[in-house]
């Protein structure tokens, strides 16, 4: 392995490790698909690989569901690179891709590098497609919200809020947030499975 393999393993092992407590759908398993796609787009795109892998491993990190509403993870990745043989401009940029990558943040976060809009998309893209509809199931079962309510259209933005109508509330609007125009492709892909899905889970119900 060369010196940035090994880096990449070790924060790997570190990000494991912290988050193995977390939930299926937001712990490690969400981290290592936000890793292969951003990687996957930056084969397309270009930008710094080695940022992005540091920047998609660490994005979620310190995530303020599990620390007390903080969001702490641009603090811990700066504690974690700060202990591997990791440059002070690189160890800057990944903070600052963290620290402002995350939907919440989208009306006051500062403009996103080329590396920390393809760990976005990359991020935006897990909340899409088969992986995106269980993603909002689990969301729901944590939280009691149910995915439908019969006798209620999914797609009246009044209605009240079940997991089919997070679909149109916000996952239908990702698409459109998007950077890249691989991330694009991908969107537009996995749209068009949740939308099948949704016809079908609709016809179902029809009695
Ligand atoms: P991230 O931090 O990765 O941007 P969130 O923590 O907001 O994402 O959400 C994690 C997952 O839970 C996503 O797949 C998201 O679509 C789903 N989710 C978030 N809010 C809701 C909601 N109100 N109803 C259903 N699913 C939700
Ligand atoms: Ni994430």
């Amino acid at each position: 392995m060369n010196p940035s393999e090994t880096i990449i393993q070790n924060v790997t092992n570190i990000v494991s490790q912290r988050m193995a407590d977390q939930q299926a759908g937001h712990g490690f398993d969400h981290v290592r698909r936000v890793h292969r796609t951003a990687c996957d787009i930056q084969a397309q795109t270009g930008g710094d690989r080695f940022v992005i892998e540091l920047a998609a491993l660490l994005h979620d990190v310190g995530d303020a569901k599990f620390h007390e509403g903080v969001e702490r993870s641009a603090e811990f990745s700066r504690q974690i690179l700060g202990d591997l043989p990791v440059d002070t401009p690189t160890i800057d940029h990944v903070a600052h891709i963290v620290d402002n990558l995350s939907f919440r943040k989208h009306d006051t976060a500062e403009e996103l590098s080329l590396e920390g809009k393809i760990v976005q998309d990359a991020d935006r893209l897990d909340a899409l497609g088969a992986i995106g509809i269980v993603r909002t199931i689990e969301y729901g079962a944590t939280v009691g919200q149910p995915f439908h309510i019969a006798g209620h259209d999914p797609s009246d933005l009044n209605g009240p809020k079940t997991g089919a109508g997070h679909f149109y509330q916000k996952l239908f609007r990702l698409r459109e947030m998007l950077h890249t125009d691989p991330a694009r492709q991908i969107a537009t892909e996995r749209e068009r499975f949740m939308k099948t899905f949704l016809t079908q889970f609709m016809s179902e119900l029809a009695d």
